[in-house]
């Protein structure tokens, strides 16, 4: 292997009694790639960001996490990552700041404010600073539960749908935001629904269904392999999102550059259409 894995599964499986939710997941992800874990709602994607967090036990198979076996070395993972769950951890009766130096200072970091100044201007939030977390929109919310997520400079984040609830502009802020930290040299895992989220997002991207991976590879290598099925997930998509963007106007830098004219399709299956087209 040339290239280190910051992330490594294999053969992984958990049951819940008689639900056999993962059944010998297997793949890796590269240091500094952003890899998209895509599958619907009790797929176990869920499921397998808290085994690859140390917060479940695997029933069997192995995963190690920055060199460090999930199982064996479960402090040294949780030192090596940061996990921002499905539901957001901001405490709204705090400001975005207060939230912020709260959690440096669980971490025993040193200059707390200047962190939370830092992380502020970072993630656009330095005017929302000092304004309690319950005014701000969801957008920020979440990209204030990631910067929150980032205290002391984990190489490795989970990301577990970070968009979902999210309205179109709001995701592509976090989507700037994931962009930002990979370009960084961050690993991200993230979980998604949304296809268009792996799309804009992911290195690579691994399909989980009915318990393994079947699929996982480049956007150029899926979008010649996805199987009919795969419709599932754009269906679930807000039909109007593309036109909504296309009149609202994305915000900056999300990669626009090469790529124009595909977000501005107005078809209710415009992703899985674009493949077609492509
Ligand atoms: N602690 C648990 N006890 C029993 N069943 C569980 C438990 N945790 C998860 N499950 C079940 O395992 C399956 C996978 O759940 P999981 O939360 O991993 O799915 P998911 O892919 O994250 O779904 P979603 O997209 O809805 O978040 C579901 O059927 C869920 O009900
Ligand atoms: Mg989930």
């Amino acid at each position: 292997m040339t290239t280190e894995a910051a992330i490594h599964v294999q053969g992984i499986q958990k049951s819940f009694k008689d639900l056999h939710v993962l059944q010998g997941v297997d793949f890796e992800v590269q240091a500094g790639t952003i890899f998209a874990l895509l599958g619907s709602n009790g797929a176990g994607k869920t499921t397998l960001v808290r085994i690859l967090s140390t917060l479940l036990k695997a029933d069997g198979g192995t995963a190690t996490v920055y060199g460090y076996d999930v199982a064996a070395k479960p402090g040294d993972v949780r030192e090596s990552i940061s996990l921002t769950g499905q539901f957001a951890a901001v405490d709204e009766v705090l400001t975005g700041r207060e939230n912020l130096v709260l959690v440096a200072r669980l971490r025993h970091l040193k200059n707390p404010g200047a962190i939370a100044d830092e992380l502020l201007a970072r993630f656009s939030l330095t005017d929302a600073g000092d304004r309690k977390a319950a005014t701000y929109s969801g957008g920020m919310r979440r990209r204030l539960d990631i910067a929150m997520s980032l205290i002391g400079n984990p190489p490795i984040i989970f990301l577990d749908e970070p968009t979902t609830g999210l309205d179109p502009q709001a995701r592509i802020e976090v989507w700037q935001t994931v962009k930002k930290l990979a370009g960084q040299g961050t690993t991200v895992l993230l979980t998604t629904q949304y296809l268009d989220e792996a799309e804009q997002l992911a290195d690579r991207i691994a399909i989980l269904h009915k318990g393994t991976i079947i699929q996982n590879g480049t956007l150029a290598e899926l979008k010649q392999l996805l199987p009919p099925a795969e419709v599932e997930y754009v269906e679930k998509q807000p039909s109007l999102e593309d036109v909504f963007l296309a009149l609202v106007g994305e915000t900056g830098e999300t990669g626009e550059t090469g790529d124009s004219g595909e977000t501005a399709t107005t078809d209710a299956d415009t992703v899985s259409h674009g493949k077609e087209l492509r």
